[in-house]
């Protein structure tokens, strides 16, 4: 069902409205210059802001422009997910396609094409086979998203040594004069709250932000190391851009937008199952192993077997092993340009291991820390997936630990073209061999997954890797409302040993299983070493075996950004709900209500701070207690400073 009109025209404008009228966005052709503005309820949310690229080596596309037809359709269909926050999401929008033209005589032809949601809008480029060319280099794109700039946004740096694992800062829009990346979250001063980010980025550089010289937010996509943005076959598309409104900060981190606006797998991806995983991990972080081989080395045969069987005594279904391969020994950073992928250390034998956790039922996770190697890891690429892929192995981690990626011989960023197309390229080997990936040091997440549902989960911010002093309780109450918009997050969960000499960890106890509920993750770590689970808190333990890694839906309860988080999840295979929050330094004693459950009774086992807990001086401070709840229930609890808390309700 759609509509179109053929025009000739070379001023034109054009109201889009969302099905139910509240946001508007206003599509403008005049001088040559196309440019676009949206409002919510009438209120100036994006002010007029240009669109248009550069293409390298040709004239702009500022001469002559013409809309020769407009092309508009309905679109709505709830989406299943095989997996991840809401099993069943919403795509229903109006859009609208306006193609354009040159009247001078290169004729160039483009597309741009918008959907309005309810709680979004999403515009991209399409750039057909062209009369005079079919490849291009574009120099430039020239999308802006023009926002009031006295509007609170929360940044972390782009183009930096330590890709998106900073710290968030809140700032104001004016202050954004170097690149920043996305989501980029934003509070206007008439209460509204955006998120700027894209979906469906394929073959091209990832969108950064940036104010250009007329103060307006500027994508800034991330260079190739020859200066351009990227080189494209023609017919091309670039990635949807996305600007998710909402009313308030809790509603935002339900916009599911980005998924609606990637396509349906085109294969069957139903041997991929979710997964919670222990590792051969934070040992090394505690320096008890080392991932190089001698005295302490972590992945031996005999500490493998030994994590397979508490992982069976545990409950939990895989193990991660990292440093089984050789190249960890010196300046492993250094070292990694001549990384192996298949020849495993020689106290370690990846048959031997790989069969006993098969007699056992537990999934390895194989692990490949490529440093950032590109060029050496492409090499081995198909390799080093049938090693894995003969093992029976069905996950295997990626990491891209370096500041730059080298490739085809050059220094490139991770979230270039290249460094797209590379990850890209391990996503669809690895769903040829039925492997599930987690990716750390990623490309940002633009919902993908719901294409390749074999992409579990990437790292892409600070995780829990950095504890021991470089991150702050209020890290955990920005991630929801930023990071966590692009997707499920590896935060590594379920650190026990909160007080350890090497890597203290600043944050309750009881907020370690939150985490569980507030972090989503296809693939779920249970981080800590097996002895903390089994000897010291196996009554603990028993929610991070029960909390389930996909939910049918996910309700947001109550929060505010960089203060704290309070979110409601309902198993996607049972009738249980599980909820989890978090707080910044300040304790706060929150006040829940049940009526979203449905009807009946439910047993709540809620694992709390106690009154005096605290995440430096009393971290370890809890109650754990039991009691009927139902939809008519409400109960009130304290969340301590840096503290949190979990529930679980199992039905009745
Ligand atoms: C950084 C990753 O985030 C971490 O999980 C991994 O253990 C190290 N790199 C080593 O590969
Ligand atoms: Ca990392």
């Amino acid at each position: 069902m759609f509509k179109w009109a053929s025009l000739r025209k070379t001023e034109f404008d054009q109201d889009l409205s969302s099905p139910n009228g509240r946001i508007v966005c206003h599509f403008r052709l005049k001088n040559n210059q196309i440019t676009y503005n949206v409002s919510r309820d009438g209120h100036p949310i994006v002010k007029e802001s240009k669109l248009g690229f550069k293409i390298y080596g040709e004239t702009p596309l500022e001469d002559d422009l013409k809309i020769i037809r407009v092309r508009q359709q309905k679109h709505n269909e709830t989406i299943e997910m095989q997996w991840g926050e809401d099993r069943f999401i919403n795509n229903n929008y109006r859009e609208t396609a306006f193609y354009f033209s040159e009247a001078n005589n290169k004729q160039r032809i483009f597309t741009i094409r918008f959907r309005i949601f309810d709680n979004a809008v999403a515009f991209r480029y399409e750039i057909p086979p062209q009369p005079s060319f079919r490849r291009i280099s574009i120099e430039d794109e020239m999308t802006e998203f023009n926002l009031d700039l006295n509007s609170t946004a929360w940044k972390i740096p782009a183009l930096q040594p330590d890709r998106y694992e900073y710290n968030y800062e809140k700032c104001s829009v004016y202050d954004l004069s170097y690149s920043v990346h996305t989501p980029l979250t934003i509070r206007t001063p008439n209460g509204y709250y955006v998120s700027i980010h894209e979906a469906a980025l394929y073959d091209y550089g990832s969108m950064n932000l940036k104010l250009n010289s007329r103060h307006a937010l500027k994508s800034d996509i991330t260079p190739l190391s020859d200066g351009t943005k990227a080189h494209v076959d023609l017919p091309f598309q670039t990635p949807w851009r996305l600007v998710m409104l909402s009313d308030s900060a809790i509603e935002l981190t339900t916009n599911r937008t980005m998924f609606a606006l990637n396509d349906p797998p085109t294969s069957d991806f139903l041997w991929v199952k979710t997964l919670k995983f222990i590792g051969i991990w934070w040992a090394m972080y505690v320096g008890e192993w080392t991932w190089a081989t001698g005295e302490k080395h972590g992945a031996t045969t005999k500490h493998a077997k030994e994590y397979i069987d508490a992982a069976v005594r545990l409950g939990i279904s895989g193990l991660l092993i990292e440093g089984w391969n050789e190249g960890w020994e010196g300046d492993w950073l250094e070292n990694g340009r001549n990384n192996s992928f298949s020849s495993s250390t020689s106290d370690f034998d990846l048959k031997a291991v790989a069969d006993y956790a098969k007699s056992r039922g537990v999934e390895l996770v194989g692990h490949h820390e490529t440093v950032g190697f590109v060029d050496n890891y492409e090499k081995q690429l198909e390799e080093a997936y049938n090693v894995y892929a003969a093992a029976g192995v069905h996950y295997i981690k990626t990491g891209y630990a370096n500041s730059m990626m080298y490739i085809n011989g050059r220094k490139e960023y991770h979230h270039s073209q290249v460094g797209v197309r590379h990850y890209q390229k391990t996503v669809q080997l690895a769903a040829r061999k039925n492997i599930c990936l987690d990716i750390h040091e990623p490309i940002k997440g633009t919902g993908i997954e719901r294409t390749w549902p074999n992409l579990l989960s990437r790292e892409g911010a600070r995780g829990q890797e950095y504890e021991g002093g470089s991150l702050s309780p209020t890290h955990a109450c920005i991630l929801p409302y930023t990071r966590l918009l692009s997707g499920g997050m590896d935060y590594t969960s379920g650190i026990f040993d909160l007080q350890n000499n090497v890597k203290p960890v600043y944050t309750t106890l009881a907020r370690q299983l939150a985490y569980y509920v507030v972090i989503y993750s296809g693939m779920q770590m249970a981080a800590d070493r097996p002895i903390f689970y089994e000897s010291k808190y196996p009554k603990l333990f028993e929610f991070i075996r029960e909390v389930p890694t996909s939910f049918e839906k996910t309700l947001p309860l109550a929060g505010e950004i960089g203060e704290y988080y309070i979110v409601a999840r309902k198993d996607y295979d049972s009738d249980n709900w599980y909820i989890g929050g978090v707080t910044d330094v300040e304790p706060r004693r929150i006040h829940l209500d049940f009526s979203f459950l449905d009807q009946g009774e439910y047993l709540a086992k809620i694992y709390a701070d106690s009154e005096d807990a605290h995440y430096k001086n009393n971290p370890f401070g809890m109650e754990v207690l039991e009691q009927r709840i139902n939809r008519t229930s409400s109960l009130v609890l304290r969340m301590a400073p840096g503290g949190g808390f979990a529930i679980q309700l199992q039905r009745l």
